[in-house]
C-alpha cells in the first residue's frame, strides 16, 4: 500500500474511533462486497468498514466513498486537490457524454439513476430512449453549476482541473493500455453503487470469454500471423497507431502488428519519398484497419481511402486484392456517435471476435464493430427505437461462442 493511502485511512480510522459511537458503528457495518483489481493499471481500491477509497492514478485523485449508513456520512466532506468524498450508494448522477462509454453503467443496471447529460449525441439506444421520454435532463456544458445538483458528475478526462466541482469523478477506462484493463473499470463504477458483486461477475465473464477467443486464435495462427496495420489520415499525413490496446487486440487475435518492424510512424503525402515508403510498407500488409476520422461514416467508402493514399496501381496491395480493408464505424447512432467508443470498451471480447473473423475468416460470424470497406458494407444506425430491454434492467454482456 502506498504511504499516501495509509495516511488517509489512518486519519479516517482516528475519526471513526473518536468516542464510543464510532466504535459501535465500526462493529455494526460489515464489509461484504469487495472488488480486487487484477489487470487495470490506473486505479486501486481499498476497503475500510464504512468507507472505500478509490485511487485514480490517471488524475492523481483519491475518491473517499462513505456508506450512507455511516455516521461519518453526514459529518465528513472532502473536496481538496487530492481527495474528494462521496456518500454512497450514489442515487443520482450526470454524465459528460462526449466519447464516454455509457455502457458500463448499463451493464451494472445504473441507467435509472442517470439524471442529466451534456449532449444527446450518444451511442446507447436505451439512454436515447430515456432522454426522449424525458427521464434525463439535457445539461449545458458551459454552465457547470447545473451539474452540482447531482451526487456525482462523471467526466471522461480531466483536461480542465481548475473548473472541476466537488462532485466530478474522472472515469477514464480509455486511459488504459490493454483491452482487458479497460474492461476492468467496471469495478471502479461498481464501487460507487455498492455493486461489487455484479461488477466482478461481469468482468470475470468478459475476461474468460476474451481469453478463450484469444487462445483459440493462437491455435489458428500457429503457422501464419497475418500482418495488420491500424492507420489514419489526418491533415495530409498518414500515421500508424501507437495505441497500446489496438496493438494488443491484433496480437490477441493471432495477428502481427506492422510496427514491430517499422519505426517511422507518420507519412506526409506531399512528400514523394514518404509516399513511396508508405506504399512499400503497405505492400507487405495483409489487413488494413482504417481509422480516418470522417464527419459522416455513412458516406465514407473505399474511394476516399484510396484517394488519400494516392494509389493508382493497386496490384501490389494484398489487403486490396483480398478485400481486407476495414473500419470500426459499423455501429453508430442517428446522431453519428460511434459505438466503438462506448459499447466496445467494456466488452472487448466483441472486438476480439471481429478481428479473429477478419484475420481467419469462417464466413459464419457477423462482425459487430467492423465493416468491410472494399465490400462496401453499410453502417448500421441505432436510435431510441433500438432499445429492446426495459431501461430499468441491466444489460447483459454478450458472450461469443468459443470452443
Ligand atoms: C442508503 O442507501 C440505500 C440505497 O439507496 C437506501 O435504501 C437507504 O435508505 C439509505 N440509507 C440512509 C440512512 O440514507
Ligand atoms: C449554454 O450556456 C451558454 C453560456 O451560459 C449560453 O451562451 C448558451 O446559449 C447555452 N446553450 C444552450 C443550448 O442553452
Ligand atoms: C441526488 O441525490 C441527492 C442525495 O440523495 C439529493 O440530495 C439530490 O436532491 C438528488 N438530486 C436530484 C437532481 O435528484
Ligand atoms: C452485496 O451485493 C449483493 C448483490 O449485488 C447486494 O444484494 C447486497 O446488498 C450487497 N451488500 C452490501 C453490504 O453492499
Ligand atoms: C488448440 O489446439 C490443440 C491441439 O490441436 C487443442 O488440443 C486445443 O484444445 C486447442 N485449444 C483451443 C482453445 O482451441
Ligand atoms: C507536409 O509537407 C508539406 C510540403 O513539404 C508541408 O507544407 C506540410 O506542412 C507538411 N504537413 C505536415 C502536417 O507536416
Ligand atoms: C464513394 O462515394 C463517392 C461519393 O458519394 C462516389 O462518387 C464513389 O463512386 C463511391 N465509391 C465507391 C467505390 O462506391
Amino acid at each position: 500500500m502506498l504511504p499516501y493511502t495509509v495516511f488517509i485511512m489512518s486519519a479516517l480510522g482516528a475519526l471513526l474511533l473518536r468516542g464510543s459511537e464510532g466504535i459501535m458503528e465500526r462493529a455494526a457495518v460489515k464489509v461484504t462486497n469487495i472488488s480486487r483489481v487484477e489487470d487495470a493499471a490506473y486505479f486501486q481500491l481499498y476497503y475500510g468498514n464504512t468507507f472505500k477509497v478509490i485511487r485514480n492514478l490517471l488524475d492523481g485523485k483519491s475518491y473517499l466513498l462513505i456508506q450512507n449508513t455511516s455516521r461519518m456520512a453526514g459529518r465528513t466532506k472532502y473536496c481538496t486537490a487530492r481527495i474528494k468524498s462521496f456518500v454512497i450508494p450514489v442515487t443520482n448522477y450526470s454524465l459528460d457524454v462526449n466519447y464516454f462509454p455509457v455502457s458500463y453503467f448499463e451493464l451494472l443496471g445504473l441507467l435509472p439513476a442517470m439524471k442529466g447529460m451534456t449532449s444527446d449525441t450518444v451511442a446507447s439506444p436505451c439512454l436515447l430512449k430515456m432522454y426522449n421520454d424525458g427521464q434525463v435532463d439535457r445539461l449545458n456544458k458551459s454552465e457547470p453549476q447545473q451539474f452540482s445538483q447531482y451526487t456525482a458528475h462523471f467526466i471522461g478526462s480531466n483536461t480542465n482541473q481548475q473548473t472541476q466541482l466537488c462532485n466530478y469523478v474522472t472515469y477514464a477506462p480509455m486511459g488504459e493500455q490493454a483491452p482487458l484493463q479497460r474492461a476492468e473499470w467496471i469495478k471502479f463504477l461498481g464501487v460507487f453503487a455498492n455493486m461489487e458483486v455484479r461488477a466482478n461477475q461481469i468482468y470475470d465473464t468478459v475476461k474468460s470469454n476474451y481469453l478463450c477467443l484469444s487462445n483459440a486464435a493462437a491455435n489458428k495462427s500457429q503457422k501464419i500471423h497475418p500482418v495488420v496495420a491500424w492507420m489514419e489520415f489526418n491533415n495530409g499525413v498518414w500515421s500508424f497507431t501507437e495505441d497500446g490496446y489496438k496493438l494488443k487486440f491484433v496480437e490477441d487475435a493471432g495477428g502481427e502488428n506492422i510496427d514491430a518492424s517499422i519505426n517511422k510512424k507518420t507519412y506526409n503525402t506531399s512528400s514523394i519519398d514518404d509516399l513511396e515508403q508508405l506504399h512499400a510498407i503497405l505492400c507487405t500488409v495483409d489487413v488494413v484497419l482504417d481509422e480516418t476520422f470522417t464527419p459522416d461514416p455513412a458516406t465514407y467508402n473505399s474511394t476516399f481511402f484510396l484517394q488519400n493514399l494516392h494509389i493508382e496501381d493497386q496490384t501490389c496491395f494484398g489487403f486490396l486484392s483480398f478485400q481486407n480493408l476495414w473500419r470500426y464505424d459499423k455501429r453508430l447512432s442517428t446522431d453519428l456517435a460511434l459505438d466503438w467508443y462506448d459499447g466496445a470498451v467494456p466488452q472487448p471480447q466483441l472486438v476480439l471476435a471481429d478481428l479473429v473473423e477478419i484475420l481467419f475468416p469462417t464466413g459464419n460470424y457477423e462482425t459487430t464493430y467492423f465493416r468491410n470497406l472494399i465490400k462496401d458494407e453499410p453502417v448500421l444506425r441505432f436510435g431510441p427505437e433500438s432499445c429492446v430491454r426495459d431501461t430499468l434492467t441491466a444489460m447483459e454482456p454478450t458472450i461469443v461462442p468459443c470452443p
